[in-house]
């Protein structure tokens, strides 16, 4: 059975609620309980216990060469499982720690093969959300933490998402609302010289780089032809049931595409924004934001990925989004989403 506790009400990090404790308490005893961070839900367990990070992967039906992202709630922590930390991953941490950013350092031997999928780096970082700092400050060890979603399905972005894909699997959820960025964090490799974007998120290239000057984004990002030197990102990811495809045009070419499934008897549902809601007919038509803020576009994806299982519908149409800024991110997720597809005008 999988617990609920709601503390969605909470925002002082000091008043540690009682759900908080227990939560704290199955963690240390090797158990995974689900949490909000300020990007998506993790599923949580000590990342010092091998049983525990065997639940973890035995609950998402994660492949087990797809390595973990350890959160802490202390910057202290670092020490004792990092072998060195380089100026630039410092420079970062400083600037953007707690937060949606994580860093690849070099790891120290004792850290258990399970978390990093034998790799000799690790994946760190420090959330900003106050539920999950608190969490992390309670128990006091470093906790390896997932998106809580079964593997393949679009990440969390609320509790309810976490019951749909995990109830029955995890011990318990901390439901603490709707997480915020709604994408996962930056994974950044700070072992090379000049630091390498393995998977685009909450802060941005731009960001990072008027703090420590020029970054790279690993090639595998830009074409489906190169291997991702982040194991997680060769696999398929964040899908709704329905086949998606991403249309690159005017109001009228997209229309044209959903009349073409319709005619082949499929039921169309639309992934839309706030300026386009009005201009197409089809059996759903969701709305995920405001094209002029891609921030609301990035909080909202997940979730209108996620209901459009509820729509009964054959395929999924999508607009396509600039990767300026957080669209980066954004267009990263669609386009696995969407196997690539792109249909352009
Ligand atoms: O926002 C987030 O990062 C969320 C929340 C819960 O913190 N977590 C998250 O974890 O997205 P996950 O496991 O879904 O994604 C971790 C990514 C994977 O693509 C994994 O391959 C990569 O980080 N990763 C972990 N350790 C790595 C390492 N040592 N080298 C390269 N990539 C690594
Ligand atoms: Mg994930």
């Amino acid at each position: 059975e999988t617990k609920l506790w709601v503390v969605d009400n909470f925002t002082n990090e000091k008043d540690i609620y009682p759900q908080i404790e227990e939560a704290a308490d199955l963690l240390r005893n090797h158990e995974v309980v689900a949490f909000p961070t300020e990007t998506v839900y993790g599923l949580g367990g000590d990342a010092t216990s091998d049983k525990a990070v065997d639940k973890i992967f035995a609950a998402k039906g994660r492949p087990s060469d797809n390595p973990l992202i350890v959160h802490i709630g202390d910057k202290e922590q670092l020490h004792t499982f990092v072998e060195s930390i380089p100026s630039k991953a410092e420079k970062v941490i400083d600037a953007f720690w707690p937060g949606p950013l994580t860093v690849i350092l070099p790891k120290k031997d004792r850290v258990s093969d399970k978390v990093t999928a034998g790799l000799n780096s690790i994946a760190v970082r420090m959330p900003s959300h106050p539920v999950a700092l608190a969490l992390l400050k309670k128990v006091a060890l470093p906790i390896a933490a997932p998106s809580a979603n079964l593997s393949g399905k679009p990440s969390p972005t609320l509790a309810h998402h976490v019951m749909n894909d995990l109830e029955g699997r995890i011990s318990g959820v901390v439901d603490g609302g709707a997480t915020g960025v709604g994408v996962e964090s930056t994974v950044l490799d700070c072992t090379e010289e000049i630091p390498i974007i393995l998977r685009p998120g909450g802060i941005t290239q731009k960001e990072l780089e008027n703090v420590i000057g020029p970054v790279k984004v690993d090639r595998a990002l830009l074409s489906d032809k190169e291997a991702p030197k982040s194991p997680g990102m060769k696999y398929t990811h964040y899908a709704p049931d329905a086949p998606l495809v991403i249309v690159d045009g005017s109001s009228d070419f997209f229309q044209s595409i959903i009349d073409g499934y319709k005619d082949q008897g499929k039921r169309v549902g639309v992934l839309t924004t706030s300026e386009h809601e009005d201009a197409y007919k089809a059996d759903a038509v969701i709305t995920c934001g405001s094209r002029s803020n891609l921030e609301t576009v990035a909080s909202h994806l997940y979730e209108s990925l996620r209901s459009f299982n509820e729509c009964d519908v054959d395929i999924i149409v999508s607009e396509s989004f600039s990767e300026e800024g957080v669209g980066h991110a954004v267009m990263n997720r669609l386009m696995k989403a969407a196997g690539h597809h792109v249909i352009k005008q």
